[in-house]
Formats: C-alpha cells, sequence, structure tokens
C-alpha cells in the first residue's frame, strides 16, 4: 500500500508538450492520446492536464494495488461528480463519512438480494425486445438505456405511476447533460440562466427534488415500508452507528447518485457486447447452446471479456492529501493519480495477447482484482458491481434466448465518449431474427404488455 514519506519527490516521466495540448488530446480522445504517450514513456508517466493540473497516470497492478489499498487518510476521490450529484452523494463523502454511508449501502447491494431484483430485470428485458424490428439494422443502445434505466429506477427508487413515469424522462437529459459538464473545467458549471447549460440542468434537478421529497413522503407514510424491497424504503430505514438515519436531501442526493451511476454504464457495457458478439460468430453459437442447457459460465467469462476490451470507465483518480510512496515513486501532497483502467486492461503482461477478444482467458480463471478494474478499487470500489453484472447476465441470457444475432465483417464500432461513459460509435448494431421456440413468457402476451403501458 502506499505510505506517507518524507524522501524527495519522485514523479514517473513528463510529458513534454503544452498543457493544452495534452488537454486537447485528452479531451479528443483519451484511449488514444494515453495510449500513445505509454507507448512512448512506459506504464507510468506525468500528464499536465487543464482540470487536474499534474497528474500521475498508473496502470501496472502492483502500483494499482498499492494505491487502492492506500489508507484513505492519504488519499481521497478525485474528480468533480460529487459536485454534479449533490454534497449528500458517496461520490462526496470522505473519510468517516464516506464508510459509514458505505456501510449503509452495501446491504441493498450485496449479492443475495440482487436475486430478488432479477425478475424486475427480466421483465423489463422482455418488455423492450418486443420491440425490436426482425432482419432491419438498428442501434441497440438506446434500448440498453431503456432496459438499464427501467430496471434501475423500479429497483431503487421504488416509484410507481406518475412519479415513475416522470422520473424516467427526466433522467436521460439530465445525466447525460450533466455527464458533459462534469469533464468540463469549473465554469461550465455555474448558472447563468435558465437556458445555460448549467441553468438547464439545475432546472432538471428542482423538478427532480421535488418528486423525490414526494417519494420519501409516500414512502414515510407507507405502512408496508419495513416489507418493501425498493433502496429507496432500506435507505429510509437504515440507521448510522449512533441511530441517526441518513438526512432527506443526502437520500435525494444518494438516489440520483445510484441512479445516475447505476443507468448508462451498464447500457453502453450492454451495446459493447452486442458488438463484440456479432463479430465473434463462434462464441455466439457457444452461448446460445449454453444458456439453452442452463449454463452460465462462458457468459459469465463473455462479460468479463467486454468489461476488459471495452471499458465504459476508462479512468479513476484520487488525489494525495499528503506526501505518498507509491512503489519506486514519491508523489507530492495534492497531486492527482490516475489509474488508467484502459491502459490497464490492455497490458499484454496481465492479459496475454490483450488485442485479441478472447472471453475464453477468463473460463474457470476469474479476473485478478488489480489487473481487471472495470469497476475500480479499495474502499471506493463500485457499490453497484453486483447488481451491473446481475443485470448484465440476465440481459444477455435473455436476448440469446430470444434472438438469433445476424453476424458481421463490419469493422469495429469505434469508441464514442458520451462525457462520463464511453459507447460504441455506431450505438451497438444488430440485426436479429426470433428464434423459433422461446422459452418463458411468449413475445405476442409481451409485446401487448408493452403497448398498454406505453
Ligand atoms: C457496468 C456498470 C458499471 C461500471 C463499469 C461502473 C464503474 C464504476 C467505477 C469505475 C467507479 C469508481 C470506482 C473507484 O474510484 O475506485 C464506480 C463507482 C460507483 N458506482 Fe459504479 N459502475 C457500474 C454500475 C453501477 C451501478 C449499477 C451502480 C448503482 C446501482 C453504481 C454505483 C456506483 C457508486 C455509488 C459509486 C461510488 C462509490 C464510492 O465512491 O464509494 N455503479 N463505478
Amino acid at each position: 500500500m502506499g505510505e506517507a514519506t518524507t524522501d524527495p519527490v519522485r514523479l514517473p516521466p513528463a510529458l513534454q508538450i503544452p498543457k493544452v495540448l495534452q488537454g486537447i488530446g485528452f479531451v479528443v480522445n483519451r484511449d488514444k492520446a494515453v495510449a500513445a504517450v505509454a507507448k512512448r514513456y512506459g506504464p507510468e508517466f506525468t500528464l499536465n492536464l487543464p482540470i487536474f493540473g499534474h497528474a500521475v497516470v498508473v496502470s501496472d497492478p502492483a502500483l494499482v494495488k498499492d494505491l487502492f489499498t492506500t489508507n484513505s487518510d492519504l488519499i481521497a476521490r478525485a474528480g468533480t461528480l460529487g459536485e454534479v450529484l449533490g454534497p449528500g452523494s458517496t461520490f462526496s463523502l470522505e473519510g468517516t463519512a464516506h464508510r459509514q454511508r458505505r456501510k449503509l449501502l452495501v446491504p441493498p447491494f450485496h449479492g443475495k438480494r440482487m436475486k430478488s431484483y432479477e425478475g424486475i430485470v427480466e421483465e423489463e428485458v422482455m418488455r423492450e425486445l418486443a420491440t425490436w424490428p426482425e432482419g432491419e439494422e438498428f442501434a441497440t443502445l438506446p434500448s440498453m438505456m431503456r432496459i438499464t434505466l427501467n430496471a434501475i429506477l423500479r429497483t431503487v427508487s421504488g416509484a410507481e405511476g406518475a412519479a415513475f413515469e416522470e422520473l424516467r424522462d427526466l433522467l436521460p437529459p439530465m445525466v447525460l447533460r450533466a455527464s458533459h459538464l462534469a469533464v468540463l473545467p469549473p465554469v461550465a458549471r455555474r448558472d447563468y440562466g435558465r437556458w445555460s447549460p448549467w441553468g438547464r440542468v439545475e432546472t432538471l434537478r428542482r423538478r427532480y427534488d421535488a418528486i423525490v421529497s414526494q417519494l420519501i413522503a409516500d414512502a414515510r407514510n407507507d405502512p408496508a415500508l419495513a416489507e418493501r424491497s425498493d433502496v429507496l424504503a432500506l435507505m429510509l430505514q437504515a440507521r448510522y452507528e449512533d441511530g441517526m438515519p441518513i438526512a432527506d436531501d443526502h437520500v435525494a442526493d444518494e438516489l440520483l447518485t445510484l441512479l445516475a451511476a447505476g443507468h448508462e454504464t451498464t447500457a453502453t457495457t450492454l451495446a459493447w457486447a452486442v458488438e463484440r458478439l456479432r463479430r465473434h460468430p463462434r462464441l455466439l453459437n457457444r452461448l446460445t447452446d449454453e444458456v439453452d442447457a442452463g449454463g452460465s459460465e462462458l457468459l459469465q467469462a463473455t462479460i468479463f471479456e467486454v468489461q476488459r476490451i471495452r471499458p465504459v470507465i476508462n479512468a479513476t483518480a484520487r488525489i494525495t492529501k499528503s506526501r505518498i510512496k507509491l512503489g519506486q515513486w514519491v508523489i507530492p501532497e495534492r497531486h492527482a493519480i490516475i489509474v488508467s483502467i484502459s491502459l490497464a486492461h490492455a497490458s499484454d503482461r496481465s492479459f496475454p495477447n490483450a488485442a485479441k477478444f478472447d472471453p475464453d482467458r477468463f473460463v474457470g480463471n476469474p479476473p485478478d482484482t488489480h489487473a481487471w478494474v472495470p469497476f475500480g478499487g479499495g474502499v471506493r470500489r463500485c457499490i453497484g458491481a453486483a447488481f451491473a453484472n446481475m443485470e448484465l447476465m440476465v440481459t444477455l441470457r435473455t436476448l440469446l434466448r430470444e434472438f438469433e444475432f445476424r453476424t458481421t465483417y463490419a469493422a469495429a464500432e469505434p469508441m464514442h465518449s458520451r462525457g462520463v461513459a464511453t459507447a460504441p460509435g455506431r450505438g451497438g448494431l444488430a440485426v436479429v431474427h426470433r428464434r423459433p421456440r422461446t422459452v418463458g413468457v411468449p413475445a405476442r402476451e409481451v409485446a401487448g404488455a408493452a403497448q398498454v403501458s406505453a
């Protein structure tokens, strides 16, 4: 683990081009820029970026482990997501407050509880699949967005009826706008009136707050609150060690955090899964056979591999609170350290023949905790990792059960940054045909249900 030190500062080699150009390279194509620098300077280097200032980039599993296990008295989370989501969000909390909040949030997202959410996800997948056209090419990302948004809304907010529909319409534009502005300098997040970019986000946020305070009031008056399994109900009943509940404004920020963090990330991963599978016909057949036989080993390995080769979050960052020693480097106080998830995943040392999409590398061989880091790590590791994995498994299993995917020789889709998450540039194109024998809910029934609820 990283340790406090008084040794002289020793930083990895610095990129010798002006800060503005480094910033432009980073904004235009983070992955390409970072890969090019790593090729020239090796796995660790120092950048000088407009928002972060001087930042050390690491990707070697030993250093990633050192960083993720460094005591939180010495490092904090870096980045602007807390600013966007509010002071009551897990992303904004540090030290004891962060630890205590995580303790309250872990039970609702624990592996065992996931089983109870599977039915909701499958229902949402079937509702969406009923609308898929046969025999014509279409982008799957919008569908994946609807599936993951509806699933997270139902499991997390417990909203129903008008409140559910309003949140469903309000969240995507709010999250997309905020997510683009989150990666820009602070001036982009000032409210210059209702038509300014941040002013629009603030207007949507006020509407969100009004809906959520009504949801909280309704939940408090719900005689069946104790039996509810949605995360809002669990948060309202949770108590810190001193017996105090989470304050209402913090519940609203946290709910938004879970809805925002849990929707686009999973949807873009699903669109990448479609994009990869269409280009690997033999794998597609093996997966379909496995799903038909009730297995899941290759599917799980495929999900690991999609997340390795196309991580939708390409970096996570920490900031030093004091001078620390990390491997051979000595990093000064208030210095950013970026874990490049993309670089870590592209390492041939960690993943032989890393450029090849090869799910078999993970069959019977789960990924190493510090080489495979799509969910980050340490005390700030993604809270929703088990939820996301369950959603990915249920959605892909259902897709394979219901559809045959037409394979393609088309070039890989380019990476497209949506602000925080990276999506396939053409939206994860697919051509599907309904399989003759489907298991589970008959497609016609589901199509009917979709029309009623539309
Ligand atoms: C494929 C889907 C997902 C990916 C790739 C992903 C990725 C990440 C990453 C990289 C981090 C930063 C971790 C770090 O800094 O070490 C993170 C944090 C977080 N994620 Fe996720 N995430 C996903 C799904 C979800 C879901 C479904 C939820 C909630 C339902 C969620 C909630 C959170 C929260 C609350 C944090 C902040 C944790 C903290 O600071 O303590 N994420 N996620």
